[in-house]
């Protein structure tokens, strides 16, 4: 059988970095194939690679054994390749049927662009990925777990021989995660060549049959997955042993640090109230749109607090907006790095000293040395794959940027730190790091809050589970003891899957 995607021998270089060296990869016609590895190993460059967005300095690719040439997106997606990014790329001020459609919207007789057609044929499409969404919202209305599934449905409404699926559900939960999987089966059903690239190995397990491995731009191994385990696709991938111990056994905790106390904010949160206690962490489950995100922002003063109330350290607050939240005592690493978290166009250095200018600088000025030394230390301890403090965390890999929006706030050394998915996009050995970090900074003292939509993260981290659903608080669990079905049963036992914005 002729391979439906094959590249062979492909490298490229970017500056200061050998992405990918020498790598081949073999996708039959219906078959789902993983591709994995640490951040940075080269995984989002050899996707694009075979859909045109960047050339290859050395390789080929060829599509049912035809050499493809030097394209651009336009041609693979004629050439029925389609990708969806990681990073994503919709625009936000187009609908969501113009952003379906980009370039090649359907035209009616005079070559008008026919408006209708357009937005029933991404209703189907949507439908198809058991969402409703009216086509004519804007795509910058939508929370991230549905502008993913825009981004899909784009890939969808082409004809499709080969499907490149770069961490599509970074940023879905369950139940629309389990859809993506129907989906990609039903695709590989009818002969197209998936390349699914994921942090999550769980999901290699229950969707793909083959599965290549890369680290630092090489190729260390390629598998059937029923004929390999998750501890030797560790070892390919890192080098080593990686385990997750649960928190378990008795800790004790200091005093409340942060409670809410019935809040609500729009769009999505209504009834919300929980504590966190000087050296726990507090996990913040439930689906997607149950207003975890929204429910961090009312309190770090990033959102308008529509009822309730905010106490810190038992004093009841009033933040008029993030820098007063700072003041007290507050950090939060957000739940999108690329617009709210990070300066891209700047450096590691500079990103990390953002928020304690005060700490890098001698008698008013910054110190480079101070803040390279800042910036040094977390590289090391998050192991940060950089190529020095002074490289731009643009051009840094998604789990790398992730990296340095926890180390920005860390170096706040804030006494409540709030963080939104903190190893979303973030590999395995990485994330065990960032899991040893947090417990470590909760045995200091420092009061965590943790939102997070991948269940055994939760169940690995917390010392308390907080499950909300449809706005509300609707339960607690004890984090050494819960399961996954316990937190499921809150987080769905009255939920709202396709609630849509409502306006602020
Ligand atoms: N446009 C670019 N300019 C400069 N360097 C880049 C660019 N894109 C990627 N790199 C570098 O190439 C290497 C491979 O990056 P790539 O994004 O392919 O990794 P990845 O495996 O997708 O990682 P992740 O799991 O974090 O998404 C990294 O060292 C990265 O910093
Ligand atoms: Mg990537």
């Amino acid at each position: 059988m002729t391979a439906r995607i094959l590249a062979q021998g492909i490298a490229k270089q970017f500056p200061g970095v050998q992405a990918l060296d020498a790598v081949s990869l073999a996708v039959e016609p219906g078959e789902i194939h993983a591709l994995l590895g640490e951040n940075g190993a080269g995984k989002s460059t050899l996707g694009k690679i075979i859909a045109g967005v960047y050339s290859a300095d050395a390789g080929q690719v060829f599509i049912d054994g035809a050499a493809v040439g030097a394209i651009d997106e336009v041609e693979a997606g004629r050439l029925g390749i389609g990708i969806v990014h990681q990073e994503g790329s919709l625009v936000g001020q187009l609908s969501i049927a113009e952003n379906v459609f980009a370039g090649r919207q359907p035209t009616g007789r005079f070559g008008r662009i026919d408006r209708r057609a357009m937005r029933e044929r991404t209703r189907a499409l949507l439908a198809d990925l058991g969402v409703t969404l009216d086509p004519d919202l804007k795509v910058a209305q939508l929370p991230p777990a549905q502008a993913q599934v825009v981004e899909i449905a784009k890939a969808l409404s082409r004809d499709l021989r080969a499907l490149i699926l770069d961490e599509p559900t970074a940023a879905l939960t369950l139940n629309e995660t389990e859809r993506l999987f129907e989906v990609c089966r039903t695709l590989a059903a009818r002969g197209v060549a998936i390349i699914y690239v994921s942090h999550r190995l769980a999901e290699i397990f229950a969707l793909c049959h083959g599965v290549t491995v890369l680290k630092d731009g090489r190729v260390t191994g390629v598998r059937r997955v029923a004929e390999t385990s998750q501890d030797e696709l560790i070892r390919l991938m890192v080098g080593r042993e990686v385990h997750f111990a649960r928190t378990t056994g008795a800790r004790s905790f200091g005093e409340i640090r942060l409670e809410a106390r019935g809040i609500a904010a729009a769009p999505f949160v209504r009834d919300a109230s929980f504590a966190v206690r000087a050296g726990e962490i507090v996990c913040l489950a439930g689906l997607v749109g149950a207003g975890r995100s929204e429910t961090c922002e009312a309190i770090f003063g990033a959102r308008r607090l529509a009822a309730g109330e905010v106490l810190v350290r038992g004093r009841r607050v009033r933040f008029g907006g993030p820098w007063d939240a700072m003041a007290a005592g507050l950090g939060m690493a957000p739940e999108d790095r690329k617009d709210a978290g990070l300066f891209l166009s700047m450096d590691v250095a500079a990103n990390v000293c953002a928020t304690v200018l005060d700490k890098v600088s001698s008698s008013g000025r910054i110190s480079s040395t101070k803040a390279d030394a800042l910036a040094g230390r977390f590289i090391r301890e998050l192991r940060i794959a950089t190529p020095s403090a002074r490289h731009l965390v643009g051009h840094l890999s998604g789990g790398n940027q992730q990296k340095v929006l926890l180390a920005k706030w860390l170096a706040m050394e804030p006494d409540v730190l709030i963080v939104d998915e903190p190893t979303r996009g973030v590999d395995v050995g990485a994330r065990s790091e960032i899991y040893r970090i947090l417990r470590d900074l909760a045995s200091r003292g420092l009061a965590l809050l943790v939102v997070s939509s991948d269940l055994p993260e939760v169940l690995t981290l917390a010392d308390r589970i907080v499950v909300m659903a449809d706005g509300c608080t609707v339960g607690e669990l004890d984090g050494a003891t819960a399961d996954e079905e316990q937190v499921l049963r809150l987080a769905t036992r009255h939920t709202r899957v396709d609630a849509l914005p409502v306006a602020a």
